[in-house]
């Protein structure tokens, strides 16, 4: 059983244990330096990222136990969190060690900071607000050298998180929403059926065939099948093994390049959210990471836009209140899944 003290403020916000009770990224590795306070917002709860000086991370909760004042105004001194009201310390282990005002007492053993669980993983800093009971999802190609690694993000998307994934996991906007990019406004593709199926480590399709005019960095026609993933609620993935082709669509190779997509939401509350992403690319001749990441921001640009528009913001998993087309089994299975798994915060 979980004794921890927990936050007063903790009573606010989301008190879904499915999203409690999981991993989320809320950073990628490289924001943050050692010796600043981070402030930000996970599911309504106000927290702090700082880095140590012998490379450890922690978040905690933005909230000081003496009086409630926010640590994030206050500063790092000595690998120590210093309040800016009455100056406790806290050190790496969230211990206050100093209470000015009695510097010759011991501070008792309540003067904690609220911390909470964190792991750095894929170049992102993944938090926990209480205690996931799965490890944080596997990225496949992360440890294969043969692919090269291209974050990008954070897109900051004034929408619902589960919005943001099931746009993700979205084959038919591609000709409308990135046309001459991922498909072809005035010749969308025909999606052939494909099936979804519940595995250990979530929900995944079958392979879904598109035509991309410019299909990846290089700017040069592919055929396109993509193998969607949805590993947790706010965790999604891709696959996408592409031929070359000619521009009405033929392949002209039988040889595969292969480029996934790993796609993490921060939900700032029920209607934003924070998305980051790491493709890996096996692609020959290899990729250029600054194009890569160009054309991520124009992608997921595009994509932020039209889900900006949608109307209620908080997703239905109801499928009666809104219109499923066999076309859409990804997104529908996505929807029943986040019901089953007992999701309650920002579904309609
Ligand atoms: S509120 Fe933080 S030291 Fe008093
Ligand atoms: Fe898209």
């Amino acid at each position: 059983m979980n004794t921890r003290a927990l936050p007063i403020t903790e009573r606010d916000g989301c008190q879904d244990p499915v999203l409690l009770n999981d991993w989320h990224v809320v950073g990628f590795s490289t924001d943050f330096e050692p010796g600043k306070l981070y402030p930000l917002t996970l599911l309504e709860r106000d927290l702090i990222v700082w880095r140590d000086t012998h490379g450890a991370v922690h978040v905690w909760e933005d909230l000081c136990i003496h009086r409630g004042a926010r640590l994030s105004k206050g500063w790092v001194q000595d690998d120590q969190v210093v309040c800016p009201y009455h100056g406790w310390r806290y050190n790496t282990q969230g211990r206050c060690t100093l209470m000015p005002a009695a510097p010759d007492e011991t501070p008792m053993k309540k003067a904690m900071a609220f911390t909470y669980k964190v792991v750095e993983r894929y170049g992102f800093v993944w938090m926990s607000l209480g205690e996931p009971s799965h490890d944080i999802p596997v990225f496949p190609e992360w440890d294969d050298a043969d692919f090269i690694k291209v974050h990008s993000g954070p897109y900051i998307y004034e929408a619902n998180g589960y919005r943001s994934v099931e746009n993700f996991i979205d084959a038919t906007h591609f000709p409308f929403v990135h046309a001459g990019l991922n498909g072809v406004t005035d010749n969308p593709d025909r999606l052939l059926p494909y099936s979804v199926e519940l595995t250990p480590t979530g929900l995944k399709s079958s392979e879904v065939r598109v035509f991309q005019p410019q299909g990846d960095f290089r700017g040069i026609p592919v055929v396109a099948f993509y193998t969607y993933h949805a590993f947790r609620p706010l965790v999604a993935y891709f696959s996408k093994r592409t031929q070359d082709a000619d521009a009405q669509g033929n392949p002209v190779t039988d040889k595969s390049n292969l480029f996934t997509t790993f796609f993490t939401v921060q939900a700032v509350n029920d209607k934003q959210s924070i998305v980051r992403i790491c493709a890996a690319l096996d692609i020959k001749p290899a990729p250029d990471a600054e194009q890569t990441r160009k054309r991520a921001d124009v992608v997921f640009n595009q994509d932020r836009e039209i889900v900006e528009t949608q109307r209620p913001e908080r997703i239905p998993v109801e499928l009666r209140y809104e219109l499923h087309h066999r076309t859409d089994l990804m997104g529908q299975r996505y929807r029943s899944w986040l019901r089953d798994l007992g999701v309650t915060y920002g579904v309609y």
